[in-house]
Order: structure tokens, then C-alpha cells, then sequence
């Protein structure tokens, strides 16, 4: 396939994801969330968090923020690695919020769920080692807010970490990755939670998202952060972000 070939898949314009509409949207999928997550990406999105909590190089008795938490997974995953840290998991809907809770209990795990938008974040400054938000950004409207208020609440020296799907490399890759996500997730989605429009609305918000040095580029012209840096995985499906103050 030429690059020409796969350009008509990628003319679609990103949606603006709207606070109120995309509150509502997770709160309505929140209940199979975890199930259609791990048939859509086949359990890949669970090591990439992973390898998130492993690149930010906690200090075991940090203070960790996780935003944009839905169902816990990440901070989950950052207070089963460093079992001595203060982990807090956010998210502004209750809704995906109600299922981490007992998926930390049942993993003994000591964490706390508080509702929070991750552009108002209710805690003050300089209070965290590591904030973090993994496949949260791009369904953030004002995310020039959102960072200001992720650096507001880091210490000086402290990371920002960030989780995001991206733009593959290759074009052979990068066509086939688009024909699953616009043809093949909305049935999937559909299929589990009873709603393909809401797993169309996440295709396309994946689509055209700044990903790699662009993102970086946005990053760097916040003036928040010291050092930025970015690993891609999988050619580039999804990207890690590393952001010091
Ligand atoms: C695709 S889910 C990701 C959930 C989880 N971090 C994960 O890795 O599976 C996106 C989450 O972002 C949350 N979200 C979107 N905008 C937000 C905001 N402004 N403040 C807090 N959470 C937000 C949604 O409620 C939803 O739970």
C-alpha cells in the first residue's frame, strides 16, 4: 500500500470531546469497560502501563496521582510496584470511578478513589513525586488546563507521566491498525457494552491526535516542564510520555 492509499482514512476530523458529553459516554460504557478494553487492544494496554509505572522510576515511598483513573488499573498498577507509596486514583466520572475500589481491595491493595477533573485538580501545590494519565488526554478539552494543573501539583522535580495512543510509523502497519480501529472496535465495542456509537466516538478521537515529537512540541510550549521525553510502542500505537518539572 502507498501512502496515498491509506490517506482517505486519515481525512476524518477529531471530534471535540466535550466535558459533560464525554462524562456521560464513560459512564455509560464504566461497567464493561475493563472487559472491551482487553479484547480490543488483546491485553496489550495492561503492559503498557506497566512499562509506564516501570519508566517513572518511583522512589518506593512516593506520592502518586493517577488521573483520569476510570477503573483503577494504572493506579493499581503503581501500588503494586511500589507497595510503600501514597497512590490516589481521579477521575470526574463516578461512574468508572465505582469499580476501582474493589478491584484494589481485591488485590489487598490500600488506595484512594476521590472525583476530581483533572483541570481542577482539588489538591495543592507541590503535593505528588509522579502524576499520571493513561488514555485520558486526549478525551480532555482544555488540555493546556490540564497540564498547568498536572505541574501544579507535582514538587519540583517531580514527573508527569502520560499514556496516549498515537501515530503508527510504518504505512503497512498504519493502515491495518486504522481498518481494525474503524471497522473492527466499534463491533467489538458494540458488541460487549451495548453501544458502538460510543466506541465509534474513541476511534475517532484516536485519530489525529498529536502523538510523538508533536505532542512533545505542545508539551514544550506549556514553559511547565524541564526535560521531556517519549517512548513509542508497538510503532508508535501508543506512546509514553515523561515530563519533569
Ligand atoms: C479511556 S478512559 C481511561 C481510563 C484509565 N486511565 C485506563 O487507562 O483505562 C478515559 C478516562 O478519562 C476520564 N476523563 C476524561 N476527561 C476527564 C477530566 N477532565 N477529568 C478527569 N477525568 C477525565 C474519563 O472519565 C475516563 O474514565
Amino acid at each position: 500500500l502507498s501512502l496515498q492509499e491509506t490517506k482517505p482514512l486519515n481525512t476524518e476530523t477529531r471530534p471535540k470531546p466535550e466535558p459533560q458529553f464525554v462524562k456521560n459516554l464513560f459512564g455509560d460504557i464504566s461497567k464493561t469497560y475493563d472487559k472491551a478494553n482487553d479484547w480490543i487492544t488483546f491485553g496489550m494496554a495492561r503492559q503498557w502501563r506497566k512499562a509506564l509505572v516501570e519508566w517513572s522510576d518511583g522512589n518506593p515511598k512516593a506520592q502518586i496521582l493517577d488521573c483520569a483513573t476510570g477503573t483503577g488499573d494504572l493506579a493499581i498498577d503503581f501500588k503494586n510496584t511500589l507497595p510503600d507509596s501514597n497512590v490516589i486514583g481521579s477521575d470526574f466520572c463516578e461512574g468508572m470511578l465505582e469499580y476501582a475500589p474493589l478491584k484494589a481491595k481485591n488485590k489487598n491493595l490500600e488506595i484512594k478513589f476521590e472525583v476530581a477533573d483533572v483541570t481542577q485538580l482539588p489538591y495543592a501545590n507541590e503535593t505528588f513525586d509522579i502524576v499520571s494519565i493513561a488514555y485520558g488526554i486526549r478525551n480532555v478539552l482544555d488540555r493546556k488546563k490540564a497540564f498547568s494543573e498536572m505541574a501544579r501539583v507535582l514538587k519540583p522535580g517531580g514527573r508527569m507521566m502520560i499514556l496516549e495512543t498515537g501515530e503508527v510509523n510504518n504505512p503497512l502497519l498504519k493502515s491495518m491498525i486504522q481498518i481494525y480501529f474503524k471497522n473492527v472496535v466499534p463491533k467489538i465495542g458494540g458488541w460487549i457494552s451495548g453501544r458502538r456509537d460510543a466506541y465509534e466516538y474513541l476511534q475517532k478521537s484516536s485519530g489525529l491526535f498529536p502523538s510523538g515529537t508533536q505532542f512533545i512540541e505542545e508539551l514544550e510550549n506549556t514553559g511547565l516542564f524541564n526535560k521531556i521525553q517519549f517512548r513509542s510502542l508497538m510503532g508508535g500505537a501508543s506512546y509514553i510520555y515523561k515530563a519533569i518539572k
